[in-house]
């Protein structure tokens, strides 16, 4: 069930209310950079997540972003499409909304056809969009794409060719998206803040961090109390904490092909956890406490951790 709201029109994110369970609690999975038609274990992880699913009675499924490699889609009939994403997730638990955005890769192919109505019909699950927000109540996610403010990738090289069409002029895309992500941080008033993107913000892997995130989306977060930021971008499963807030950096990119060994600085402050091989993020939240539990492909528990907040009552 998918309902669309409209908010005003200086606010260019769409917003969808998912609401909660009857007690207000919400569980989801999280899986980044996968489409390899079910190559390189993204099956096995597949099958894990549907156990998973059926375990947490999940709501919807997040995908933050690399979806269909190594190109994107080439049109809203690529076959890629479900032999990557249909003919894989195919649980039970597993048939609910999936909310996405696009990756660098999503980019170098069609994006409009990632993005288009019609995909939606061919799959109902699906719902990919640039920058959106789902709302339960209990938490809202706030979903950015990160892409466009990546520099290299508007580079001339002869290696790739990005879609950009909806993107320029590249800086007035980038100061509207930023404007409007603040405006709709500021006036949230859910339990939970949380900021998904297909890009690494902190992150010992083979990327990195993403100077252009750190420079200007960093700030907005903290200044705005984000709880967590989930990216992908980085094969791999990680979790590092602030040093200058209680926001979490979460990297959920182990779909498919995993960076095994890949990554650097094991000694990096705020490092609580790093996996190079694949698997999936789960969590469950309710309006105070949140449990993060990173699974591999045999469906064992990685890394879990549990945060809680403190409920205010408001004296008069
Ligand atoms: C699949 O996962 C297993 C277990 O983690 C790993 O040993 C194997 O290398 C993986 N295969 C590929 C192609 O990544
Ligand atoms: C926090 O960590 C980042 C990334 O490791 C580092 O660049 C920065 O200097 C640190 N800031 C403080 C105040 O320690
Ligand atoms: C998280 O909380 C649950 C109970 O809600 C507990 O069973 C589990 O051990 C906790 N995990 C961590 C890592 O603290």
């Amino acid at each position: 069930m998918l309902v669309v709201f409209y908010v005003s029109a200086s606010a260019e994110f769409r917003r969808f209310e998912h609401p909660p369970k009857p007690d207000g609690s919400l569980s989801f999975l999280v899986i980044g950079d996968w489409g390899r038609r079910g190559t390189y274990n993204q099956s096995e992880v597949a099958v894990q997540m549907g156990s998973m699913g059926e375990k947490l009675s999940i709501d919807f499924v997040v995908s933050t972003g690399d979806n269909f490699y190594e190109n994107g889609l080439r049109g809203i009939h690529d076959p890629a499409f479900l032999y990557s994403f249909t003919d894989i997730y195919t649980a039970k638990s597993l048939q609910k909304q999936w909310y996405a955005v696009l990756g660098n890769h999503d980019y170098r192919g069609n994006t409009k056809a990632q993005l288009s109505t019609i995909l939606r019909r061919t799959d109902r699950r699906w719902l990919c969009l640039r920058s959106y927000i789902v709302n339960t109540g209990t938490a809202e996610i706030f979903f950015v794409d990160t892409t466009p403010f990546v520099d290299k990738y508007f580079e001339k090289t002869k290696h790739h060719k990005y879609d950009w069409r909806g993107v320029l002029p590249r800086e007035k895309y980038l100061t509207k998206l930023l404007k409007d992500l603040e405006s709709a941080l500021k006036l949230s008033v859910a339990s939970w803040k949380i900021v998904i993107g297909h890009h690494t913000i902190r992150s010992i892997g083979h990327h990195g961090e993403t100077r252009e995130l750190v420079t200007r989306i960093l700030p907005i977060l903290e200044a705005n109390d984000v709880d967590l930021y989930i990216n992908g971008h980085d094969h791999c499963l990680q979790h590092i904490s602030s040093n200058t807030s209680s926001m979490q950096f979460l990297t959920s990119g182990g779909g498919s092909k995993a960076w095994k060994g890949d990554y650097h600085d094991l000694n990096q402050e705020g490092l609580k956890f790093y996996y190079d091989g694949q698997g999936f993020m789960s969590l469950q939240l309710n309006p105070t406490n949140a449990k993060i539990v990173f699974h591999d492909i045999a469906g064992k528990v990685l890394h879990s951790t549990n945060l809680s907040k403190q409920r205010y009552s408001v004296v008069m």
